[in-house]
């Protein structure tokens, strides 16, 4: 199957009353689990590219890797860039055959923002590449971009109303409260803002930094509007358990294959319920 667009994904999924995952590739192991994770459970799904792994992996292979896995998946497979940083970043990817970007101004004044947003919409829409924007800060570490926990604040739903009105973004990425990498404690996220601004603005919602948030916080989540759940960190933690146990079974391996191969299966595992919880699955 060709690679298809995020917002495609959405539409389905708001009809439906479900969230697509949208799982960050880093590797070759890590872009097949997502791919079989999702054949196995039949659900649409969306691979992702952090600046982080555009620097590992390089876009060519990460294009590459990706369209292979759609090609050889009978699932719906969307490429999408994670927090893009500048509009030339977009552009470059686009001309990869990205088939969906963000643009990440949350750190920018909301008339910069908007401004930045509208540009990329400009260039993506008329070929089908769908949009995220970002309003309100993630805390954690995402990329290059570093927000104090404590000065993470949150999305105001009448910014958001006036972002989502003047640039048409297919999709918005929101601050309720969750954070990117391992929990210190539990995520407290403020639910009345989610539903405030889902109500508002009409478009499906971005939930970021979703791993650790209890699944009981993530299906409330999902039946107020979010659409697109990103985890990254419990991928990490799954594929790394799978490897490190292997070393630690046996010191002395030294096949890659060996070592990677259990990641793999780990990681395929935790995206399988991920997928479940997400109520993505059977939906392909
Ligand atoms: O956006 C959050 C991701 O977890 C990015 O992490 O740049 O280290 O790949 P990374
Ligand atoms: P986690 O690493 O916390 O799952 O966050 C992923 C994310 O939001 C990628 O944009
Ligand atoms: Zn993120």
């Amino acid at each position: 199957m060709a690679l298809v667009s995020v917002a495609e994904l959405l539409a389905k999924a708001e009809a439906g009353g479900y969230a697509v995952g949208a799982f960050n590739a880093n590797n070759m192991e890590i872009v097949q689990a997502i791919a079989m994770a999702a054949e196995k459970e039949n659900s649409p799904v969306i691979m992702q590219a952090s600046q982080g792994a555009i620097k590992y992996a390089g876009l060519e292979y990460i294009v590459g890797l990706v369209r292979i896995a759609a090609e050889t998946t009978h699932v719906p497979i969307a490429l999408h860039l994670d927090h893009g940083t500048s509009f030339d970043q977009v552009v470059r990817c686009i001309r990869s055959g990205f088939s969906s970007v963000m643009y990440d101004g949350s750190q920018l004044p909301l008339e910069e923002n908007i401004r930045i947003t509208q540009k990329v919409i400009e260039i993506s829409r008329p070929i089908g590449v769908s949009v995220e924007g970002e309003l309100g800060h993630i805390g954690g570490t995402e990329d290059d971009i570093s927000v104090d926990e404590k000065d993470a604040h949150y999305t105001d739903p009448d910014e958001a109303l006036t972002f989502v009105r003047e640039t048409g973004v297919d999709a918005l990425a929101i601050g309720i409260g969750t954070a990117h990498g391992q929990y210190k404690g539990e995520p407290k996220l403020d639910f009345e803002r989610l539903e405030k601004i889902s109500k508002l603005v009409n478009v499906p919602i971005v939930l970021h930094g979703s791993s650790g948030v209890p699944d009981e916080a993530i299906r409330r989540a999902i039946s107020l509007g979010v659409r697109k759940v990103n985890i990254d960190t419990n991928i990490r933690e799954a594929f790394v358990a799978g490897a490190r146990k292997v070393l630690e079974d046996n010191p002395a391996e030294i096949d890659p294959r060996k070592i990677l191969g259990p990641g793999k299966e780990g990681a395929i595992e935790l995206i399988r319920e991920k997928i479940r919880l997400f109520g993505s699955g059977g939906k392909a």
